[in-house]
């Protein structure tokens, strides 16, 4: 079948390399893509929202199948726009509603549908510019910290942990009064604080049944050290140490099962991926958020440990037979350790000549491309987040020490990674 993937970063860049594997892949599309993935298929020049150019080039190209890697267009309704097109309906998309997807796109709407559903989830309340007097008070009776989200995207920048009232009456104005983040912040969240640690699992489903994809810790903070402003992702190891057979189980209990039941008794039209960003405090699990498609870079440690065949799975994803799939996961330690340009995730340059791509690679090492561009005969620099090592280890110690050995072999102006990725299961 011929296939078309949305998106350009790492997490692009590890489906084309998994898709391309599959001997069920015929032709592979990306959709802008990056240097990367040109290796694995062809780039098509369209924005990822565009989608009536989406749409048209999946009809040249003969498009069986699309995989959507990032939210935007899946908040914005591709899922939709897709089906209700008599002559784009018939191509199995693997993303979900755009309704469904408010899961990701709304954070009133997941935390009311976690509420609906008793799925575990820290205490909140909503508010808006109509209620700002009834939020300012709340605050004031709140235990610090506290943390403030602005409903809707934000392009990953919307969460504000307060640790005084001061603070956040500050933000909570900022966003209400002074519209911080536009339209996303005329709704705001506020949440207890969740002490524990971070652990992220990714779930395949067809609406009805679903399967278990391997787990993965993200490392958020620009610094060495989980210090410093937030990023998208620095680097993410899997497995991730505290996962324990109990735990699972109670994950799967207290909060896959009831997320995809929900979905089932919302009539929420749910194909594809559900990322849930969990905080574990004395191994009871708790959702700090729903996303509505893979991690990045958590992909590119999730995706080397899963043994299926990607293009099956989505095939069975849209044919809703997910329940006859068996997940078969690699055993050793992947991380991932992303190369970032100098001032990210602050303004930083672009357009700057990466050398060392062509040195020698660790057998079980790989580097997927995230900013990268090809111009004439140099691939530059074209992003916040550049490049992604992953490597494979007996443990996360060994798989961290490969990948940093392959970034040592790269070099740009500038050049910025955490060579501490996995530092707290060493
Ligand atoms: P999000 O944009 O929802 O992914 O949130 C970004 C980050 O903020 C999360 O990965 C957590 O590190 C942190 N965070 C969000 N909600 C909470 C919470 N209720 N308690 C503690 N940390 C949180
Ligand atoms: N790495 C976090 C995310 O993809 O949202």
């Amino acid at each position: 079948m011929n296939i078309l993937i949305i998106g350009s970063g790492g997490r692009e860049h590890a489906f084309a390399w998994k898709i391309k594997q599959s001997p069920l892949c015929n032709s592979l599309f990306i959709a802008p893509g990056n240097t990367g993935t040109a290796l694995f298929g062809t780039n098509l020049s369209i924005a990822i929202a565009d989608f009536e150019n989406l749409a048209a080039a999946a009809l040249e190209n003969k498009i069986d199948l699309i995989l959507v890697g990032p939210e935007e267009p899946l908040v914005k309704g591709i899922t939709d726009f897709f089906k209700n097109n008599e002559l784009t309906k018939h191509i199995q998309i693997i993303g979900p509603s755009k309704q469904a997807a408010k899961l990701e796109g709304s954070k009133a709407f997941a935390k009311d549908f976690m509420t609906r559903h008793k799925i575990p989830t820290a205490k909140y309340k909503e508010f808006t510019i109509n209620d700002f007097d009834a939020g300012i008070k709340y605050l004031d009776e709140h235990i610090y910290p506290v943390v403030l989200k602005a409903d809707g995207l934000a392009a990953g920048k919307g969460v504000i942990i307060c640790n005084t009232v001061l603070e956040a009456r500050a933000e909570f104005e900022l966003m209400l009064v002074r519209s911080k983040f536009g339209e996303a912040g005329k709704k705001v969240v506020v949440e207890d604080f969740l002490e524990g640690i971070e652990l992220s699992v990714f779930v395949l489903t067809d609406g009805v049944d679903y399967v278990l994809l391997p787990e993965a810790k993200d490392y958020k903070k620009i610094g060495k050290g989980d210090t410093g402003l937030n990023t998208g992702g620095m680097g993410a190891v899997s497995p991730v140490p505290i996962l324990t057979e109990e735990l699972k189980q109670k994950i799967i209990n207290q909060i896959v099962e009831p997320t995809i039941n929900g979905l089932q008794k919302d009539a929420l039209n749910y194909k594809g991926f559900v990322f849930i960003g969990l905080m574990i405090n004395k191994n009871e699990p708790m959702v700090i958020e729903y996303n509505c498609r893979m991690g990045d870079p958590e992909t590119e440690v999730v995706l080397p440990r899963l043994k299926n065949d990607m293009v099956e799975l989505l095939v069975a994803t849209s044919n809703k037979t997910l329940k006859k799939q068996i997940i078969e996961t690699d055993v050793r330690s992947a991380v991932a350790i992303v190369a970032v340009s100098g001032g990210y995730p602050g303004d930083f340059k672009k357009n700057i000549i990466i050398n060392g791509l062509d040195s020698y690679h660790l057998p079980d090492s790989f580097l997927f491309h995230a900013g990268t561009l090809q111009k004439e005969n140099e691939i530059v620099t074209n992003g916040g987040r550049v490049l992604v090592a992953v490597s494979f280890g007996e443990n996360i110690k060994e798989a961290a020490e490969h990948s940093d050995y392959l970034l040592q072999q790269i070099r740009f102006e500038d050049m910025l990674y955490r060579d501490d990725i996995g530092f707290e299961f060493v």
